[in-house]
């Protein structure tokens, strides 16, 4: 209970209160066991407030460093475990300053000057998550370099590439690989994107309509690094879109990461054998000894609802919400802490489990033959020598179909009977029709020839920072 309140609710706010609030109500609307994870940042904005108050004379010098010395030891205790939160205080933003005035006395009760908790937990919010933001960053750039030395490890092995799950054309396992590097990148710059909208300095909207003191949120946005003040304190205090934009980048990782962990789990199979994860990284069987699962993947794959749920339950919370601040709003920090939690873990234990793969170089070798995968490449030869390409891919079609028949590949058919199917076919065929000949005329921008691939390995190289 409040110390320095004297309202028979015994609550801060509790000013015009006859009664004590019930205790079910009490119990179901404090956020206290999650909110609790924003006490660095609330103290940090707490003190830049107190700063600001003292700079435009609304409290004495003598009563700010009261207010931080008192803050600083309250962070103290927090981080040693020491500091009991109280459920019946609701939230982080309470407790704190609760804690604050029952330790210095009538400047903590100065704190909350030309402020509400609904711009305070605004600034809270966008405090945590540009930091957890750049924590993503170094995370999504611990998975690319994995990736990277994976690729620059198995440089020059051919595999099949897949559309429809149906083997399609050769490629560069390389080239594979480096394909998550690129979907990485663009979550980095979705999160970088993301990050200029979250930080812009709310604080000051205070309830919702600003505030009659004369206070200087320019400066306060300046302290903690801000780089502008949000321009309507209506909107503020009942935005979350920045959070919205978060979560959104959250599901694009963790879908990135469910495509890799689908791969991964077919790969492993007995049907593909296209790479073993090391023993640290799988599980057995409680009923079957021979079973080596891998369950890493399967379970970054089944958590990727989770994350999805984040943002659709975020959405419905604000959807048909009237300006300003609403209490659903208290909403969104769970869902917000839980996909974090859960993309971070994932992307963690992915680089760790790709840096324990090893790719079955012979088995992708042998899984490029059957299948007639070279077939583009043998329609391409005869546009070079100018056949129409949709009268070439009839022409091969046909070929394949023979293939088929004599269940043989298509580089087993005679030379003779190939030009039967048309004159334009000469020797050099044969050149076009072999894998490694396939992937090296892929020169295209972007292809998988190992021209490309090479210059692309070096250029995610000198971008990550890393030394082959
Ligand atoms: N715990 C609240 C939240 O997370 C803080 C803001 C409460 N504001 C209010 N007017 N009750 O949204």
């Amino acid at each position: 209970m409040s110390t320095h309140s004297t309202s028979p609710s015994g609550k801060m706010w509790g000013g015009r209160f006859a009664d004590t609030t019930a205790a079910s109500v009490e119990e179901f609307s404090a956020s206290i066991h999650y909110d609790s994870r924003l006490y660095h940042h609330d103290i940090m904005g707490s003190k830049a407030h107190a700063r600001m108050l003292a700079r435009q004379g609304l409290i004495s010098d003598e009563e700010r460093d009261a207010i931080l010395q008192g803050l600083s030891e309250i962070e103290g205790e927090i981080d040693r475990g020491e500091f009991v939160f109280k459920p019946e205080l609701e939230d982080v933003h309470m407790n704190i300053e609760s804690a604050l005035t029952a330790r210095i006395g009538p400047a903590g009760a100065k704190l909350h000057t030309a402020r509400s908790r609904n711009d305070q937990v605004n600034l809270d919010f966008r405090l945590y998550l540009r930091d957890e933001v750049d924590v993503l960053d170094e995370l999504l750039c611990e998975t690319q370099k994995a990736f990277a030395r994976q690729a620059r490890k198995y440089l020059g092995a051919v595999m099949p590439g897949y559309t429809h799950l149906q083997r399609a054309q050769p490629v560069l396992l390389s080239h594979h690989l480096l394909a998550y590097v690129e979907m990485f990148q663009r979550d980095r710059q979705r999160l970088a994107d993301c990050r200029v909208r979250i930080n812009i300095m709310p604080l000051g909207a205070a309830a919702m309509a600003g505030t009659g003191l004369p206070i200087d949120r320019q400066s306060v946005a300046e302290e903690l690094g801000f780089s502008a003040i949000t321009a309507n304190s209506m909107d503020t205090t009942g935005d979350r879109d920045f959070a919205l934009e978060v979560l959104f980048c959250l599901n694009l990782i963790q879908l990135h990461l469910s495509r890799l962990s689908e791969e991964l789990v077919l790969w492993s199979s007995k049907e593909f054998d296209f790479i073993r994860i090391g023993d640290r990284y799988c599980t057995g069987s409680s009923i079957m000894p021979q079973k080596k699962n891998p369950d890493i993947p399967e379970l970054i794959r089944g958590k990727t609802g989770r994350v999805t749920g984040a943002l659709v339950a975020l959405l419905m919370t604000v959807k048909g919400l009237p300006l300003t601040y609403n209490r659903d709003l208290q909403e969104d920090k769970e869902q917000v802490f839980d996909a974090l939690d859960t993309v971070k873990s994932s992307l963690a234990i992915t680089t760790e489990l790709l840096e324990n793969t090893q790719f079955n170089v012979q088995r992708l070798q042998e899984a490029t033959v059957g299948g007639f995968m070279t077939a583009t490449d043998l329609a391409d030869y005869l546009v070079r020598r100018n056949m129409p390409f949709r009268q070439a891919h009839g022409v091969v079609g046909r070929i394949v179909a023979l293939c088929q028949e004599r269940g043989c590949e298509l580089t087993e058919l005679p030379l003779a009977e190939l030009q039967e199917f048309s004159g334009l076919i000469e020797p050099d065929v044969f050149d076009i029709l072999s894998v490694d000949g396939s992937v090296h005329s892929r020169q295209s921008d972007g292809g998988t020839s190992r021209v490309r691939v090479e210059e692309a390995l070096h250029s995610v190289e000198n971008a990550l920072g890393i030394t082959p």
